[in-house]
C-alpha cells in the first residue's frame, strides 16, 4: 500500500450524510495478488456484524462522498471481521485508487450492513464462472457449498496468474471441480464447452468484466431464463443511454404529482419535493433504489434488473431509469 496521505474518511464522513452507516476500522491489509488488496474491518465498538451470506456485498464510503460495492469474501461464521478484496483499477473513479493509496491499518471507515443481491439459489449444480476480481463473491459462495456439500464448479479467468486472488487456495479442489485459465497462457475462456447443454436445475453464476458477463449472457441464450445470475459493480455498456425527455411520476400513497425534467434523475426530482429514496451506486448496479411501479412503462437504464423482474415492468430503478410512457405511477 502507498501511505502517501492518510484517507481522511472518518472525518469527512461524520459531516457527511452518513445516515444507517456503521463506523467499521481497518484489522488488515494483505496483498493478496498483483494490484489486489484484501482489507480486513472490525466494528470500531468492537461488537459482532450482523449475519451476512454467501454472495453479499458492502457499501464502503469513500473521500465522504462516493459509495463503492465490494463483496464479501472472507469466513461466514468470523462475525468479527468482514473482509473484502480490492482491485487498483486503473480506470478507477476514485475509489479503488484511494483504498490502496490512501488507506493505512486502523483508518477508520463508514460501510452498510451487508446486503445480498447474488445469493446463492437451491439447484442440483452450481456453476461459477469468474474473472479477475469477480472471484470475491465466488470464493464465499464456494465455501458455503462446500460446507452444505453439494456439487460445484469454477471456471477462473484472469489477465495473468499474478493477477489472479486465491488462485492457489481454489486450485487445491483440484482440477476436475476448478479451472483456472490466466488469459496469457490459455486465451480467452470457452464458456460454452464449460456449461455445456440447457438442463433444469442447474445455477449459473458469473462475476467479472463486462466482456466477460456479455459472454456469459450470450452462451446462455437457450437456457432457462432464471438459471443465470450475473453481479455487476459497472453498468452494462451503453445501459445509461437513451433518449432524455421530460416525464411525469406520479406518488400513489403520497397523492403528489412531480414533473422529471430531461437529465434529471427520478430520485432527484423525488428528494427536491422532500421524498428521500436510499441510494448507493447512483448508476443502476447495486439495486438500493428499486422501487415498486403501479403503472406506466418504465425505460430501464440499470444494469440491476434481469430477466422476467425486468420485462415485467413491476419495478424500476430511481437512481438511473427514465420512463418510456409519459407517466410512471410509483408505490411511494
Ligand atoms: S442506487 Fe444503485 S441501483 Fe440505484
Amino acid at each position: 500500500m502507498n501511505s502517501s496521505k492518510p484517507l481522511e474518511m472518518a472525518q469527512v464522513a461524520l459531516s457527511s450524510p452518513t445516515g444507517g452507516m456503521l463506523p467499521v476500522r481497518v484489522s488488515r491489509l494483505e496483498a493478496i495478488a498483483a494490484d489486489v488488496v484484501a482489507i480486513s474491518l472490525g466494528k470500531t465498538d468492537g461488537t459482532d456484524f450482523p449475519e451476512w451470506s454467501a454472495g453479499a456485498h458492502i457499501d464502503v464510503l469513500i473521500d465522504g462522498a462516493l459509495e463503492r460495492q465490494y463483496s464479501l469474501c472472507g469466513r461466514l461464521e468470523d462475525r468479527t471481521q468482514l473482509r473484502i478484496a480490492v482491485l487498483r483499477d486503473p480506470a478507477s473513479r476514485g475509489g479503488s485508487q484511494a483504498l490502496h493509496e490512501k488507506l493505512h491499518l486502523g483508518d477508520t471507515l463508514f460501510i452498510r450492513a451487508p446486503r445480498n443481491n447474488f445469493p446463492l439459489v437451491d439447484a442440483d449444480e452450481t456453476i461459477f464462472i469468474a474473472g479477475g476480481i469477480g472471484i470475491t463473491p465466488i470464493h464465499a459462495m464456494i465455501a458455503e457449498l462446500e460446507r452444505e456439500g453439494k456439487p460445484w464448479k469454477l471456471l477462473y479467468g484472469g489477465r495473468s496468474r499474478a493477477t489472479m486472488a486465491f488462485r492457489d487456495e481454489l486450485a487445491e479442489y483440484g482440477e476436475d471441480r476448478v479451472q483456472i485459465q490466466p488469459e496469457d497462457e490459455a486465451g480467452l475462456l470457452d464458456i460454452a464447452a464449460w456449461i455445456g447443454e440447457p438442463r433444469p436445475a442447474c445455477a449459473i453464476y458469473c462475476c467479472g468484466p463486462e466482456r466477460l458477463i456479455a459472454a456469459v449472457e450470450n452462451a446462455c441464450v437457450g437456457w432457462p431464463e432464471d438459471a443465470l445470475h450475473v453481479e455487476r459493480f459497472r453498468p452494462a455498456d451503453g445501459a445509461l443511454e437513451g433518449k432524455d425527455e421530460a416525464f411525469e411520476v406520479v406518488l400513489a400513497r403520497k397523492g403528489i404529482s412531480i414533473e422529471v425534467a430531461p437529465g434529471q434523475a427520478i430520485a432527484d426530482a423525488l428528494e427536491a419535493v422532500g421524498v428521500h429514496i436510499p441510494r448507493s451506486c447512483n448508476e443502476g448496479t447495486c439495486g438500493t433504489c428499486i422501487t415498486k411501479v403501479l403503472e406506466g412503462t418504465p425505460d430501464h437504464r440499470d444494469s440491476f434488473l434481469r430477466g422476467r423482474m425486468r420485462s415485467e415492468n413491476k419495478k424500476i430503478m430511481v437512481c438511473c431509469s427514465r420512463a418510456l410512457s409519459a407517466r410512471l405511477i410509483l408505490d411511494i
